[in-house]
This record gives C-alpha cells, sequence and structure tokens, in this order.
C-alpha cells in the first residue's frame, strides 16, 4: 500500500534530501521548506529511517482533513485505527504545530488529539496508552493549519541526526545530519582524502568515513518503528542484513582521512566518537593550532567549520586569530579545494581567498554560508 510522508532536514538541504529519496526510489517527491514529501510502500520508511543521512526526521501521515474545531479534530483523529499500531499498555506523546489557525497555540488541539487517541483505546477495554514525553512508543506529531489538521506518526523516535556514535556534546558540534548533507551538497566525489583543520568533535570526517564506505547511518541504533504492532519483521530484517553487508564490503573504499584541533578536550571527544564510529585505524587525528598543522597526507579537499562568534564569550582578536590560521592553513595546502561553514561574512575575509561559490544553510538558529574556495596556484588575494 502506498503511504505518503515527510522527512525534515536543515534548511538549505532540501535538495540534497530529495536527491537521497530520488536513490531510495521514492515516488513523487515534493521539495518543501526545511523538508521533502514523498511516497512509497511501508519497506521505504524503513529505509529512509536508515539510509537518508540528510534528514532528521520522518514521519507517515496518518489522517489529513478539515479540523475547523475541536469537534472536527477529534473527528479526524478518530479516523485512525491507533490499535493497529500499539497497545494500551504503551505509550504516546504527541507534538504540535499549529499556524493561523483557531486555537492559539498548541496546548489544546494536542489535548484534544490525545483524548481523541485514549477514548478509541477506552472503548475498547477500558485501557488507554499513557503519555510519555522522553521516549514514547509511538510519537505523533499534529500540524494544524489554517482549518486543516494532519497527523502523522514519527518513524525514528530520537532524531535521525543522532547516530549513536557521539555520546558527549562537543561546545558547537556540528549535527550530523548537516555535516552529512554538506558534505553530499559539495563537489566531493565520495572517495577522496579529506582534511578537516579545526575538526572539533569529528562529525566531518566521521559522516564522510560513512558516505564514502556505504554505511547506512542508521545502523547500531533503534527506530521507533520497531516497537510497533504492524512492524513488517520480516522486511525491516531484510534491509538491516542488506545494509550491514553493504557496510561489511564498503569498508574496502575507506578514504583517507584526517582531522586536527587546538582544544583537546574537542580531540578526547573526537576520538571517543570515532571509535564508537569503528574508525579508530581509519581517520588519524593531531592536536595544534591549524596554522603549523602538517596533515598524514595531500589531502584533496579542505572542509572546515571553525568558530564564527555565535556565542557571547567569543573574544573578537581570538576569532580573528583562527581564522588567520586557518586561512594560512588553506593557502599552502596541497588540496584542489576547501569547504568552509561560516555563519559570521565579517570574519572569512581573515582568510584571504575568495569564494567561487557560497551555498545558504542553517546551522541550528545560525543562517549560514557553504563557501568553496579554489585552492592551489595564484589562490588568495
Ligand atoms: C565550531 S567548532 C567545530 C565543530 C566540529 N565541526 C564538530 O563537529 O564538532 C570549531 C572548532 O575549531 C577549533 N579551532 C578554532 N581555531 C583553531 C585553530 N586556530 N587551530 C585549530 N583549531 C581551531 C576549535 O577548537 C573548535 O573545536
Amino acid at each position: 500500500m502506498t503511504k505518503r510522508y515527510y522527512a525534515a532536514c536543515t534548511l538549505g538541504l532540501e535538495e540534497v534530501l530529495a536527491d537521497e529519496l530520488h536513490d531510495l526510489g521514492a515516488q513523487d517527491i515534493q521539495v518543501r521548506r526545511g523538508a521533502c514529501e514523498f511516497a512509497g510502500d511501508q519497506a521505504l520508511g524503513y529505509r529512509a529511517c536508515l539510509w537518508l543521512r540528510s534528514a532528521i526526521r520522518v514521519q507517515e501521515e496518518l489522517a489529513r482533513g478539515e479540523a475547523r474545531d475541536r469537534d472536527e479534530l477529534y473527528q479526524l483523529t478518530q479516523t485512525v485505527d491507533w490499535s493497529r499500531f500499539i497497545t494500551a499498555l504503551q505509550t504516546i506523546a504527541i507534538d504540535g504545530s499549529v499556524r493561523d489557525s483557531w486555537a492559539n497555540d498548541t496546548r489544546f488541539p494536542v489535548l484534544v488529539t490525545k483524548d481523541a487517541i485514549c477514548d478509541q483505546f477506552r472503548a475498547i477495554d477500558g485501557k488507554r496508552p499513557s503519555v510519555e514525553r522522553d521516549r514514547p512508543d509511538l510519537p505523533i506529531k499534529l500540524v494544524l493549519m489554517h482549518d486543516h489538521a494532519i497527523l502523522y506518526r514519527e518513524l525514528g523516535g530520537a532524531p535521525l541526526h543522532k547516530r549513536g556514535y557521539r555520546a558527549i556534546q562537543h561546545k558547537s558540534p556540528l549535527n550530523e545530519a548537516t555535516a552529512a548533507g554538506l558534505l553530499l551538497l559539495s563537489d566531493w566525489d565520495r572517495r577522496s582524502s579529506i582534511v578537516d583543520p579545526c575538526c572539533g568533535s569529528g562529525t566531518f570526517l566521521i559522516e564522510a568515513a560513512w558516505i564514502a564506505t556505504d554505511r547506512a547511518p542508521g545502523l547500531g541504533r533503534s527506530f521507533a518503528f520497531e516497537h510497533w504492532r504492524d512492524v513488517d519483521v520480516d522486511a525491516w530484517r531484510e534491509i538491516y542484513d542488506d545494509a550491514e553487508q553493504r557496510a561489511e564490503a564498503g569498508r574496502e573504499r575507506m578514504p583517507r582521512l584526517a582531522g586536527n584541533d587546538r582544544h583537546p578536550g574537542a580531540l578526547a571527544i573526537a576520538e571517543k566518537a570515532i571509535k564508537n564510529a569503528e574508525l579508530t585505524e581509519h581517520v588519524q587525528l593531531t592536536h595544534g593550532d591549524a596554522r603549523n598543522f602538517e596533515p598524514p597526507f595531500d589531502p584533496d579537499m579542505l572542509v572546515a567549520n571553525p568558530p564564527y562568534g555565535d556565542r557571547l564569550d567569543d573574544d573578537p582578536e581570538r576569532l580573528a586569530s583562527s581564522w588567520r590560521a586557518i586561512g594560512d592553513f588553506l593557502r599552502r595546502s596541497a588540496a584542489s579545494r576547501a569547504w568552509v561553514l561560516c555563519g559570521n561574512p565579517e570574519v572569512t575575509r581573515w582568510l584571504r581567498l575568495r569564494s567561487d561559490r557560497k551555498l545558504p544553510v542553517r546551522n541550528g538558529p545560525i543562517e549560514c554560508r557553504w563557501l568553496r574556495y579554489e585552492l592551489g596556484a595564484g589562490a588568495g588575494r
């Protein structure tokens, strides 16, 4: 049976997500702001959770219709047979989003939806699922726009960027899905070597290794749909086994990867994450200032996400010094090009390089540019 899905991503990565969906065989892909809608069977939903690198969430549409008031929203919610998905002993959580609607905020419509679901269960044998905010068995999304509502169930549970390799957070880590999406948005051929001179917790390097070796980003983590009554266990096992085999075969295609950072704490986190991602032998890390960094091999491409002054405690002089150091490194590198993520146009001048591509991307709340710099003889200004 064909289902309709909604996958969310970082703003600016919509086309990357659409390409990923196309490769997975999704039908009727519609690009939206920060998302794609698409269609496919139930197995496609599982593959989307396991394989999408740039997506943060995948939701399956359950009902859509007019909801001009409380009663219509209640009725719409009741058109779904919720007992097909979970038992009354399991848990739910409803996340609401309301725009230009009769409800001022999400609280009342969320309550109505919850009541409609619980009443439906109670009518069977008096029992109802309880609400569990943190790790519900069935995460539900309610979208109320004008007089229209859509109900989804969220397939992943925990956001898909939580791959499982990062136990501790560095100060400004790059979201894993954003890092993977940026690599896919760049002109990297998914094979050649990459160096990150200020790698922080190593997200670019880990995501690059997994892309190059065809390792599904969701291998090793769990998904909400695995706890549902209607899960197609055989289809899921086949998809998962195939991903394990691809990851095994892909290890031969590991590119050379190296990172550096001046912050020992960040490097300790990177080391741990790299170990968790089973990449210890494949990613070389060095401690020091980018200005003096000598990568262990001549890289093909550089990537960097230097600090750009988004925290109040960022000292402008220290910031300028970071960008100068990274600029020095880029200009003397043997790489043919660099991609740099920046959320502050003021600081890029310290690189003393002119970018030839500027792609708008949102990093958390910050409007950023994913900047490409041609390197080698003649680069710089
Ligand atoms: C925004 S964080 C990078 C986050 C990283 N992409 C991640 O996934 O965790 C910026 C990093 O640049 C490093 N850094 C800043 N200036 C540096 C310099 N001159 N040399 C080396 N590292 C530097 C900081 O220590 C910090 O870890």
